[in-house]
């Protein structure tokens, strides 16, 4: 049973090896993304689900982030490695910048975010909401690989679709927030509810509104996301070879 997956965010649609979809896509929660696909990567059997589907087209908000992670609970998973498309807070992350948060804070809202129900109340302990061990996998990958890498740092997790206002960013940075995503929650709860390890690769594919020299655009991320999930995937390789 193949125990690894990897959860491609924007700019990761496929490992880039061929892959096998298994399933379907209905779940207790409705349906996942898109099909979980077996693939070997490296010399390690990999799951690999798209998070926005495949084609792209789920925004943040829509993820059915339940019948993700169940679906790949199903399939034997028991550890995730993530990638996450962000914007950079801190000055040190710019564009293609690759980071593994120690700490998130989640400014979500409106999303189905925990398996509890009148069954089952789960208050699950979150103090560290990454595995360490996984996160150690990324960062030694990293150093393997030849790629620069930022250890820790806290991932603001922002509603969407829509970028943030200045004013919000200067908040999250009070807050100690040096990363700004869309989508680590609720995935990475959902998975310390269901037992899973779990932890983030970050791609900063924007400075974060109000840190750059202009208004932030699709086709400035899209420059730096082609280069950089490349990276990620180099990273993901050497990871996986030692989990
Ligand atoms: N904010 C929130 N999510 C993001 C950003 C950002 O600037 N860039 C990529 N995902």
């Amino acid at each position: 049973m193949t125990k690894v997956a990897v959860i491609g965010g924007t700019g990761l649609n496929d490992l880039g090896a061929a892959a096998e979809p298994l399933g379907n896509l209905q779940t207790p929660y409705g349906p996942a993304s898109a099909l979980p696909q077996r693939l070997q990567f490296g010399d390690q059997a990999v799951l690999f689900l798209a998070r926005h589907g495949q084609p792209h087209q789920i925004a943040p908000h829509d993820i059915n982030y339940r019948a993700n992670l169940w679906l790949l609970a199903q399939f034997g998973v028991r550890r995730i490695l993530a990638v996450n498309a962000v914007g950079g807070i801190a000055a040190d992350l710019g564009p293609g910048a690759l980071a593994v948060p120690d700490q998130l804070i989640d400014y979500t809202w409106g999303r189905a975010s925990s398996f509890s129900g009148p069954d089952q109340l789960l208050h699950v302990d979150f103090t560290e909401p990454f595995t360490p061990e996984l996160r150690h996998a990324l960062i030694a990958g990293a150093a393997q690989a030849g790629i620069a890498l930022t250890d820790g740092g806290t991932y603001a997790c922002t509603q969407g679709p829509r970028l943030e206002t200045a004013a919000e960013i200067n908040r999250l940075e009070r807050d100690g927030c040096s990363l700004v995503g869309m989508t680590a929650m609720p995935e990475a709860a959902l998975a310390r509810e269901l037992g899973l390890d779990y932890a983030s690769l970050c791609l900063v594919v924007n400075p974060a509104a109000g840190r750059g020299s202009g208004p932030i655009t699709e086709s400035s991320m899209r420059a730096v996301m082609a280069a950089g999930m490349q990276q990620a995937r180099s990273v993901l390789q050497e990871a996986v070879r030692r989990l």
